[in-house]
């Protein structure tokens, strides 16, 4: 059994094993296969089943006593000191259309008997070979050289990202903050994989980022990178962001409360632009 506790970094490890889990997804990329539907809209492959699969078995002979939650196999909880948060293939969406935005995620967290806290995190983006690494109180890094969030202080001079998720799509709001926040920014990027999402606001590509309805295993490696790299997550309201909050708020941190004003202004339904029709817009 592993003697390893939270002093020893275990980066090296994680890295090791999202890169092997990136490398088993391309040729399943690149030869393309069958797409099934857990819900709807809500894709996954044998490529998803398969990465998962690997991480866990690495994860078992590595770490015995380490509990696990993935996104396809759910939680092998043996109630021990630590608890992974895997998500094998983030983006399926993409990766099942050819799209070349997907990413295996996966965080390590420490559960104290008062206190539970992510203490690192990797995100693998094989078609880009780009590693996001972080370490509690260690900063964060891309492919080894230190990242940091972007300088942008003003919402409109920021690239901001978001995106959708694949079941209840007609209950879910974010349609209007959209609509609204493309007004006010220089744009919004809906590229499909959350993950890489919060890991461009870490390196400074995007300046925020915000999404409903996420699950831990999407969040918690990319929110633990948006903080190591000196940026801000929290719910819709400001309140502390937590793995089953629901709501993700990424920031640079300089144009957070810009970011939260906007909310709660289009949550109230105040000052909202109306939607233009087709006509007067050719016009
Ligand atoms: C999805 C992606 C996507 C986000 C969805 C997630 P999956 O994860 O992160 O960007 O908008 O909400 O479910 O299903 O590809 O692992
Ligand atoms: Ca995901
Ligand atoms: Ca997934």
């Amino acid at each position: 059994m592993s003697k390893s506790t939270h002093t020893d970094s275990f980066l090296p490890v994680m890295s090791a094993i999202a890169r092997e889990a990136g490398a088993l997804l391309l040729p399943y990329f690149h030869r393309g296969l069958k797409i099934e539907y857990k819900g709807d809209a809500d894709l996954v492959t044998a490529a998803d089943r398969a990465s998962e699969v690997l991480i866990r078995e690495r994860i078992r002979q590595q770490f015995p006593s380490h509990d696990v939650l993935g996104e396809e196999q759910g939680l092998s909880d043996q109630g021990g000191d630590y608890r992974w948060y895997v998500d094998p293939l983030d983006g399926t969406t993409n990766f099942a259309h050819g799209y070349p935005v997907f990413c295996v995620s996966m965080a390590l967290e420490h559960r104290g008997d008062d206190q539970s806290r992510r203490i690192a995190g990797v995100v693998y983006d094989p078609t880009r070979d780009e590693l996001f690494t972080a370490e509690l109180g260690k900063g964060a890094h891309l492919n080894g050289a230190p990242i940091h969030v972007s300088k942008a202080a003003q919402l409109k001079e920021c690239l901001v990202a978001t995106g959708f998720p694949s079941h209840k799509r007609h209950k879910n709001p974010n349609i209007h903050f959209y609509h609204q926040i493309t007004l006010r920014t220089h744009g919004v990027r809906r590229a499909g994989s959350a993950a890489l999402d919060l890991c461009n606001v870490a390196s400074g590509r995007f300046d925020g980022f915000w999404e409903f309805n996420l699950n831990p295993w999407d969040t918690a490696a990319g929110a633990l990178i948006v903080e190591e790299a000196g940026g801000k997550v929290s719910r819709f309201d400001g309140s502390a962001f937590e793995l089953d909050s629901r709501e993700t708020l990424a920031s640079n941190g300089l144009v957070h409360d810009a970011l939260l004003r906007e909310f709660k202004e289009i949550f109230a339904g105040r000052g909202l632009d109306p939607l233009p029709d087709p006509g007067e817009y050719q016009r």
